[in-house]
């Protein structure tokens, strides 16, 4: 029996994969490389030492899709593949709509159809929106800020309602905050195409040379110090949230609902002062306006998942920004 992961390739999902070969489970993974490459699902396997099927293909595709299904024992589903640039869904919400909620439709009727009872879905912080207190819990209020976000928190009612519909399925609703870090190995990490959106890959290109500052989108927001405070998270951490919720669902039926952050909050400039100490170089920047869309501060309350998933995060921010810098240093081209 195996775990579909779907966007295996991914930031994320490569390093979910990584764990969840050295935890025993087998895996198979479905990935379009849209935002990813081949070459990191090899570098998986060389950290794991253990083999699997890979798909290439479009969650679009609902035919390719199903060969998955038919190809494999399928008893569970982590389900990463989807469109996740706040800016470009502003810009063309159709797409993220089609793809991101289209594509969970297709595998999700492909589950039915296998009979396949767990799904466990990389939702998002962003579902909070502009959180009125912090630290937000899994009850604060939910609203979507853009169509990234409205994607994820459609998804989510998608699965409870699902859920209500077959009631021995088991749905698991993982609330990521930001993550950022890599594999110790510095084989696997986060590798975006094109100009970084998020702070710390477009820090790290600044620390590489690449790009001459970064811009600190606003330093008049009402914390410690004036820039955005955001709760970051090392992958690996968020990695072996995966494997705690799968153990979640194989315990329990009905929908599970976890905020996967670390419980404490990072200010702009407070990143770029651990990610110099990491790599020992400078890391100029400039302040600029303030970014659209952004909310000032957000961190988690993350006692549900210590309580119920029996899971913490567990390294700290120096340990991200290093194991970042030793990915990015290494890598300096991405993963080829
Ligand atoms: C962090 C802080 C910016 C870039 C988003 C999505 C979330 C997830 C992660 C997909 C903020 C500031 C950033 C820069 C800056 N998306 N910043 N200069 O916006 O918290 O979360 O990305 O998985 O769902 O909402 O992350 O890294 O873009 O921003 O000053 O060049 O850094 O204002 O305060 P964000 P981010």
């Amino acid at each position: 029996m195996a775990v579909l992961v779907t966007g295996g390739a991914g930031y994320i999902g490569s390093h979910t994969c990584v764990r969840l070969l050295e935890a025993g489970y087998d895996v198979v993974v479905a990935d379009n490389y849209y935002n990813s490459s081949p070459a990191a699902l090899e570098r998986v396997k060389k950290i794991s030492g253990r083999d699997f099927k890979t798909y290439e293909v479009d969650m679009l595709d609902k035919p390719g899709l199903e060969k998955a299904f038919e190809e494999n024992r399928i008893d569970s589903v982590i389900h990463f593949a989807g469109l996740k640039a706040v800016g470009e869904s502003v810009e063309k919400p159709l797409l993220y709509y089609r793809t991101n909620i289209g594509g969970t439709l297709n595998l999700l009727e492909l589950m039915v159809k296998y009979g396949v009872n767990t799904i466990v879905f990389s939702s998002s912080a962003t579902v909070y929106g502009i959180p009125e207190k912090v630290p937000v819990t899994e009850e604060s209020p939910l609203s979507a800020i853009n169509p990234y976000g409205m994607t994820k928190l459609n998804i989510e009612g998608i699965l409870r309602d699902c859920q209500a519909a077959q009631p021995d399925l088991s749905v698991v609703l993982l609330r990521y905050f930001n993550p950022i870090g890599s594999h110790k190995s510095g084989l696997l990490g986060e590798d975006p195409k094109g100009i970084p959106n998020n702070l710390l890959p477009y820090v790290s290109r600044v620390a590489l040379g690449i790009y001459p500052h970064v811009n600190v989108y606003g330093g008049d927001y009402p914390t410690k110090d004036g820039t955005g405070v955001r709760d970051y998270i090392h992958v690996v951490d968020l990695a072996e949230g995966h494997v705690k919720a799968l153990g979640w669902a194989a315990e329990n039926k009905g929908a599970g609902v976890f905020n996967l952050g670390t419980g404490e909050g990072y200010s702009v400039f407070e990143i770029i002062a651990a990610f110099e100490k990491a790599c020992g170089r400078r890391v100029p920047y400039q302040v600029t306006g303030r970014r659209a869309g952004d909310a000032p501060i957000v961190f988690a309350d993350c006692r549900k998942a210590k309580a119920e998933l029996d899971w913490a995060a567990v390294r700290g921010i120096d340990e991200m920004c290093r194991d970042a810098w030793n990915f990015v240093s290494k890598n300096p081209e991405g993963i080829k």
